[in-house]
């Protein structure tokens, strides 16, 4: 693939947000080059988050992405939260309008939107590293990287970060200009994949004494679960029984529910932290996705917030074009901002509603009850979780 030395868009990262950028730009006759580190099948398998928020899954079928994922997603109208010994559902569409959300990997996700730009779109190097964005003060960026053991650069009018929390794009800011705001928890979650049927057709959010346990799936023959455990756990001090007589006693209630098993085929731990930049630009830079901020999975919100950082920087970036207005480009990281503090704060609420900490006393989980059971008896108290949990629509 021959690349050019110039581009309008350059996009640092082909996770879902660099990837849906790209393809959302081309819709608007915007050109983009999308550079990522990593190879193809490399970024195929990385195994992150599952669920579709409605705005997420209106955006994908939109921009002609959704195809596989109404055949092969399942959509979900609610969930269970499981506590002292029982369930309760919190239904979605009934408390939000009529929204919900979709089990759809992001793996897959990923897969479909590769397929399309490598079809349909500029190009997209895998194996491309950006080693470094600079211009940005002159009012001409470039972002240098290698390719195929050669040094490229790439000019451009606008570099998008989409590469992640550990990019390079957040760090070619001057010192002072960003205000970063950080959480770290005590306590990770071990992530299973299982060869057995979800146990429950919803996800089920426990919380047990014995720390939190997550029941979700990637399709109705694989599982998904978690277990809260302490930082720096090794996943080879966990063999597969283990596992399951924790997630039996963590999953533990009244009445006949049993968990199946099944042959785990991949077991990691993931530390759990939350994150966010301020502003989420610096001149023609751009950032957005887990390159401007992180949240704790408990709740879903890290693959739908890269989502709507990019549905707004489109937006902005194709009004740009078609007028040469930047106002919405200059807003774009207020707008985006008060997205991603609400998304913040919900999973913060989640985490540490959900998750005894190991430091906690009898009076701390008696109010993580006392919560839990508000969201269970009263619909304004599950509503509020509800509608966070599919989403706010996008303004
Ligand atoms: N040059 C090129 N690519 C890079 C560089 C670099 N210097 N540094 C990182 N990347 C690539 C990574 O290899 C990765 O493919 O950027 C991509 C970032 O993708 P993600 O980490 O998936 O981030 P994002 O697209 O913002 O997706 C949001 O939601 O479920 C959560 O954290 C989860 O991945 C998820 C995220
Ligand atoms: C997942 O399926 O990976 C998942 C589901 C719900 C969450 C977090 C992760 O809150």
């Amino acid at each position: 693939m021959s690349v050019p030395a110039r581009t309008t868009v350059a996009i640092i990262g082909a996770g879902p947000a660099g990837l849906l950028l790209a393809r959302l730009l081309q819709r608007s006759g915007i050109d983009s080059v999308v550079l990522e580190h990593r190879d193809r099948a490399y970024v195929e398998q990385r195994q992150r988050a599952g669920i579709l928020e409605q705005g997420t899954i209106d955006v994908l079928r939109a921009c002609g992405a959704g195809e596989r994922m109404d055949r092969e997603g399942l959509p979900h109208n609610g969930v269970e939260l499981r506590f002292d010994r029982r369930g309760h559902r919190i239904d979605f569409p009934s408390l939000t309008g009529g929204r919900a959300v979709m089990v759809y990997a992001q793996t897959e996700m990923v897969k479909d939107l590769v397929a399309l730009q490598l079809a349909e779109g500029g190009p997209l190097l895998f194996e491309a590293r950006a080693v470094a964005v600079e211009g940005l003060e002159a009012g001409q960026p470039s972002v240098r990287y290698v390719h195929e053991g050669r040094e490229h650069t790439l000019a451009c009018d606008f570099v998008v970060g989409c590469d992640g929390f550990h990019g390079i794009a957040r760090a070619a800011v001057p010192s002072g200009v960003l205000r970063t705001f950080d959480r770290e928890y005590p306590f990770s979650w071990l992530g299973i994949l299982a060869d057995v049927p979800p146990s429950s057709d919803e996800l089920i959010y426990a919380h047990s004494e014995r720390g939190f346990a997550l029941l979700s799936m990637r399709t109705p023959t694989v599982s998904r679960l978690y277990l809260q455990v302490p930082n720096g756990t090794d996943p080879g001090d966990w063999p597969d029984e283990r596992i399951w007589d924790e997630l039996d006693l963590r999953f533990a209630v009244d009445g006949d529910w049993k968990l199946e098993r099944g042959p785990i085929t991949s077991k990691s731990v993931t530390p759990m932290r939350s994150f966010v930049t301020e502003p989420m630009r610096y001149g023609p830079l751009f950032l957005a996705g887990d390159a401007a901020h992180i949240v704790p999975p408990t709740g879903a919100k890290g693959l739908n917030l890269a989502v709507a950082d990019v549905v707004v920087l489109a937006r902005a970036l194709a009004r740009w074009h078609e007028t040469g207005a930047a106002d919405l480009l200059d807003a774009y990281s207020d707008t985006c901002l008060r997205r991603v503090w609400r998304a913040e704060h919900f999973s913060y609420f989640m985490t540490t509603t959900l998750h005894p900490d190991p430091a906690q006393s009898d009076f701390d989980t008696r109010l993580q009850l006392s919560q839990l059971h508000r969201i269970a008896d009263s619909e304004t108290a599950a509503a509020e979780l509800a509608q966070n949990y599919v989403g706010l629509p996008f303004e």
